[in-house]
């Protein structure tokens, strides 16, 4: 039967390379989707994974900001087998968070509920929703007082909490509630802690059928969203290596361990794991940030 693959944000870096890695690993009678908000730049890259692609692939607009166009694209494809929900918009430190919290959020964060709530329930049998989350996304990365907000909420729990954190950078008072400066790490935590959501609600279904829904993270890969954060480049993984063991997860049979977990190099990062960092730039020295391949999955 013909699989369909899908993966947001992908006409650059890690969703590209994962659509280029399916696209190898697939069978010629699937179709892998690449997606991206901008259609020149969607078309372009569509053209340049089909050439070596072993299965189909075609190029959709899909800005993951606009829910509707989200649940449009999901209901006209009826049944999607391979979820990979990856954009993620621009930041840098050289201008205000507070000033590019809105975008930020509206594609990590937003983009995620979307995908879930509308590709979620699309998924057959046996099928992978997966989150390109971070390292960063243990609950452990937050002030401690902020735990509770996101252990075991539901969705529409972790969409309020969102809204929330958001507002409280426009009233100048993030800081004070205890969430961190880089606006990158609450947003990795949520992303997180909203695959556990929707995961707690089908597990019993999802586990018996060898379905997957997990979150992961694949290393520090040199791409753009990476690049003005990081100044040691030395261990990052090129888009391509890093995809690998993302798509065996999704092409390996079902491990319940994993599942609803968040997953680096095929192995579980506990959500209670990881600490606040005391400084800012603490966590961009962090080896479980930086994880390069180790050496059994480099093998
Ligand atoms: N790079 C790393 O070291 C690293 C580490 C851990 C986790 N991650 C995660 O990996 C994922 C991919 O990151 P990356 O490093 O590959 O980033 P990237 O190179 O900046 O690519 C981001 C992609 O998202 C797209 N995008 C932006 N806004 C969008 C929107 N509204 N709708 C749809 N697509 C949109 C971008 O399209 P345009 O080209 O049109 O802007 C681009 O294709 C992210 O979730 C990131 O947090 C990355």
């Amino acid at each position: 039967m013909t699989r369909i693959a899908i993966v947001t944000g992908a006409n650059q870096g890690i969703g590209y390379a994962l659509v280029e890695e399916l696209a190898t690993r697939l069978d010629p009678t699937d179709l892998v989707l690449l997606t991206g908000r901008d259609a020149a730049r969607v078309a372009a890259a569509a053209d340049r994974v089909r050439t070596g692609a072993r299965s189909r692939v075609e190029g959709r607009v899909l800005d993951v900001t606009d829910a509707g166009a989200v649940a449009e694209l999901a209901a006209s494809l009826g049944r999607t087998d391979i979820v990979i929900s990856n954009a993620i918009g621009p930041l840098v430190p050289d201008r205000p968070q507070s000033e590019q919290a809105d975008e930020f959020i509206a594609v990590a964060n937003g983009g995620t509920h979307a995908v879930l709530r509308s590709f979620g329930p699309t998924l057959p049998p046996g099928g992978r929703l997966i989150v390109v989350a971070s390292a960063l996304g243990t609950l452990g990365r937050l002030d401690p007082r902020l735990h509770p907000v996101f252990d075991g909420a539901t969705l529409d729990e972790v969409e309020a909490v969102v809204e929330g954190w958001r507002a409280a950078i426009h009233d100048g008072i993030a800081g004070e509630k205890g969430w961190p400066g880089w606006i990158n790490v609450p947003s990795k935590v949520a992303q997180v802690a909203a695959v556990r959501a929707v995961a707690a609600t089908r597990r019993d279904r999802d586990v018996p059928d060898g379905t997957l829904v997990a979150a992961v993270c694949p290393g520090l890969v040199d791409t753009r969203a990476s690049r003005p954060w990081f100044s040691d480049f030395s261990q990052a993984l090129t888009p391509a290596r890093s995809a690998r063991p993302v798509v065996d997860l999704i092409l390996d049979p079902l491990d319940p361990a994993k599942y609803g977990e968040l997953v680096q190099f095929g192995k579980v990062l506990p959500w209670h794991s990881g600490k606040p960092p005391r400084y800012q730039d603490e966590l961009v020295r962090d080896p479980v940030v930086l994880g390069g391949l180790p050496r059994d999955v480099d093998a």
